[in-house]
């Protein structure tokens, strides 16, 4: 079925290192859905909103710096999984201050069950929210968080 509404506004999904292994990347941990499967998720749950959903996935620490700078001008929202950036990066941790959209920390495993050096994120003190040990649910709850709040 096709839809005549615009929509909403678009919201950037970003992945960062080792999450394009997700489906063969320590399954116990992460469980065994792809990185695809996970996009395909938030494609379906920002539709569901009315919402189109720009997905990236990247090892490099400067394109997500650079897909959270352009997202300025092309995203009402972001989800971010930074993955192990998320515990060593101050530079992401500014490109989400600067840009000061609405966003969510996403993370497919507790963190704070592991080890200790994941329990500081740099990246929660400047976001809205923070969705740990959901599994890939997590995109979807984080997608209707910035559903429910953004205009
Ligand atoms: C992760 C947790 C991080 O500590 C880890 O480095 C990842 C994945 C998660 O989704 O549970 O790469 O962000």
């Amino acid at each position: 079925m096709t839809s005549t509404s615009a929509p909403r506004g678009t919201i950037l999904v970003i992945n960062g290192p080792n999450l394009n292994l997700l489906g063969t990347r320590e399954p116990g941990i992460y469980g065994t859905a792809t990185l695809d499967d996970v996009e395909q998720l938030a494609i379906g749950a920002a539709a569901g909103h009315g919402f189109e959903a720009d997905c990236i996935q990247s090892n490099h620490e400067g394109d997500l710096l650079d897909a959270i700078h352009a997202a300025r001008e092309t995203a009402s929202g972001i989800v971010i999984n930074a993955g192990a950036y998320t515990h060593t990066s101050v530079a992401l941790r500014d490109a989400l201050a600067s840009v000061a959209l609405p966003a969510v920390e996403v993370h497919i495993s507790n963190v704070h069950k592991r080890e200790e050096f994941r329990h500081h994120s740099y990246l929660s003190p400047v976001v809205d929210s923070v969705i740990v040990g959901a599994g890939v649910h997590g995109y979807v709850l984080a997608i209707d968080y910035l559903a429910h709040t953004l205009p």
